[in-house]
């Protein structure tokens, strides 16, 4: 039987999440990748076990999570049953319908028929009554916003899903959704956007609205899945997901200029005397607009790592400087 770690809420530091009630881990874990069928089952176990053990009391799934897809909420339902029952109040578990997940019109973008069929889906194999929070995964121009929020509406009214969020929407399509929920009487919990030293699209404009409307922020890949822990610096090391499963990591992300940033960025982790994920960690949680920190790993290691982040002295303005002209 699973103990979790009794201390574990003592290292963590909590965030609020928007002007919501919720506080969220400054880390939290995915399981897009290394859930699938391709990962051992003792090693998902364990990563679920290690995270929740740091404080992690947030993780992150979606419909399409696999391979194949389905398969990381189905092995997720399983553990379920394994070790998280007694602790569920304890957690905070999120997923979400959006991309592509069964073949013709309603298995794909944003109509109140997929969302809903998939929110039920999803609970079956998560073998859950609820979510705690469910996503819109991408936005769909293509259907009225009033329809994709009525439908998030309605699942938090039909007590499937206790909050609901958006994810990868622009600003202004972030801000259309977030009145329309407001209208509804339904507040948007959250956003999760791509954000990493990497890539910072989300500065454009995205950040401003949701500060102005007090929505947390998640940000998924701020190691820019592995490019910036160092790792590709001389090569591609086997272990690495870039050489064991690039569906999403292709060696051509490695350009020139990526090399260089990572290059120089490591200098400034050395200098103190760090780990460059973990000042890539540090950097997006500088500003608290970012509620927390979405991170993925492929042994318990990386997580009690990333997590030593957590008692790491917060960055200098002349560091964030540094850093900024780097990434120029
Ligand atoms: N909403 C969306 O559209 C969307 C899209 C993508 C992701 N996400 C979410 O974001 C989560 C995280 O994505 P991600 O896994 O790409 O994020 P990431 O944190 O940028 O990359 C994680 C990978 O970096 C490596 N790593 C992490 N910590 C390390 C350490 N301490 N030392 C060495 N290597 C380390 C591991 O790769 P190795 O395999 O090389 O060890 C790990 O799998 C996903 O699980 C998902 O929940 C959401």
């Amino acid at each position: 039987m699973y103990i979790p770690n009794e201390n574990r809420y003592g290292s963590m530091t909590y965030r609020r999440c928007g002007n919501s009630g919720v506080m969220l881990p400054a880390l939290s874990l995915g399981l897009w990748h290394n859930f699938g069928n391709i990962t051992p089952y003792a090693t998902q176990q364990a990563l679920l076990r290690t995270a929740f053990d740091c404080g992690i009391t947030h993780f992150d799934l979606a419909n399409n999570y696999g391979p194949p897809y389905g398969e990381a909420e189905r092995n997720f339902g399983r553990l379920m049953d394994e070790d998280w029952r007694p602790h569920r109040d304890e957690l905070f578990i999120s997923t979400k319908a959006g991309y592509d997940m069964w073949p013709g019109p309603y298995g794909d973008h944003g109509s109140r028929k997929y969302l809903i069929s998939s929110l039920d889906q999803s609970l079956k194999r998560m073998r859950l009554d609820y979510v705690d929070l469910f996503y819109h995964h991408r936005p769909d121009p293509e259907t009225p916003i009033e329809e994709t929020m009525g439908a998030l509406d309605q699942i938090v009214r039909s007590g499937k899903a206790l909050y609901v969020g958006i994810s990868n929407y622009g600003p202004a399509q972030a801000e259309a959704a977030i009145k329309e929920l407001k209208r509804l009487g339904t507040p948007c919990l959250i956003h999760q956007p791509r954000y990493s030293m990497l890539d910072r699209h989300i500065e454009n404009g995205l950040t401003d609205v949701l500060r102005k409307e007090k929505v947390g922020c998640i940000v998924f890949q701020p190691l820019a899945g592995g490019m910036l822990t160092g790792k590709y610096l001389n090569g591609i090391p086997a272990d690495s997901r870039m050489a064991k499963d690039n569906r999403f990591l292709k060696p051509d992300s490695l350009t020139e200029d990526t090399v260089r940033k990572v290059t120089a960025l490591k200098e400034i982790a050395d200098a103190r005397g760090e780990k460059l994920h973990q000042l890539a960690l540090q950097w997006v949680l500088r500003d608290e607009v970012v509620t927390s920190a979405l991170i993925g790993a492929s042994r318990p290691e990386q997580i009690t790592d990333n997590a030593e982040i957590l008692s790491m002295p917060p960055l200098s303005e002349e560091e964030i400087q540094k850093i900024d002209s780097i990434l120029k």
